[in-house]
């Protein structure tokens, strides 16, 4: 897919603030850090379209970005920010929630793990979340270039083996780089297909 435009439109906390559900959508989470605004940027061709930082925590609230004047790209907050108070905790879970669940255009969520780092509980258990709450979902591993793809497939074997104790279907699975643009294309056109449909 070609990305023509890509243009900020709102950031919100609250469901009902969002623009109207009328595009399909594609949100991408995943813990604080992991890269999710770099991904994002590297996907449009916009550096500095979506904000992001070397400290975690970063992006705060739902952020749309309209895509080629026909569906939209959501950053969100990330999770598992060690110095995040549990009320902050609590309250980005609630809107988190909210969200995911009561956005009816939202095609697909994509989990974003670090592919340095061997399976972390925390997502896993948000895996199992998006399960229980009947969300289709992807996987996409980040950083590829600050390791060898060889230790990366390691760790996508060892997440994919553990998600395979609550789900019979394994996801669909993507390895990226910001930097290199590794793994573009193959989001893209994942992307591309959904609309498709
Ligand atoms: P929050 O908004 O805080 O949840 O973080 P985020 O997941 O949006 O992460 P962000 O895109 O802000 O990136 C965090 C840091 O990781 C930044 O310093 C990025 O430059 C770096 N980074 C992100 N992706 C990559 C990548 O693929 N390769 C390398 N080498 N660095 C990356
Ligand atoms: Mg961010």
């Amino acid at each position: 897919m070609i990305i023509k435009t890509a243009t900020f439109v709102c950031s919100n906390t609250k469901v009902s603030a969002l623009p109207p559900p009328k595009l399909p959508e594609y949100a991408f989470i995943g813990r604080s850090n992991v890269g999710k605004s770099s991904l994002i940027n590297k996907l449009v061709n916009q550096h500095g379209l979506a904000k992001t930082s070397q400290r975690p925590g970063k992006t705060q609230l739902i952020n749309h970005f309209l895509i080629n004047e026909k569906w939209y790209i959501v950053d969100l907050p990330g999770y598992g920010y060690a110095k995040v108070s549990k009320t902050s905790r609590e309250k980005w879970e609630k809107f988190i929630r909210n969200y995911l669940t009561k956005r009816e255009s939202l095609q697909c969520v994509f989990v974003l793990i670090d592919g340095r780092l061997e399976p972390q509980k925390i997502d896993l258990e948000f895996c199992c979340w998006l399960g229980e709450w009947g969300l289709p979902f992807s996987l996409i591993f980040t950083k590829a270039d600050k390791q060898s793809l060889t230790k990366t497939n390691q760790n996508v074997s060892l997440f994919k083996k553990a998600l395979a104790e609550w789900f019979e279907e394994a996801p669909t699975t993507f390895i990226t780089s910001a930097d290199s643009g590794l793994g573009k294309d193959e989001v893209l056109n994942f992307i591309d297909h959904v609309n498709q449909d």
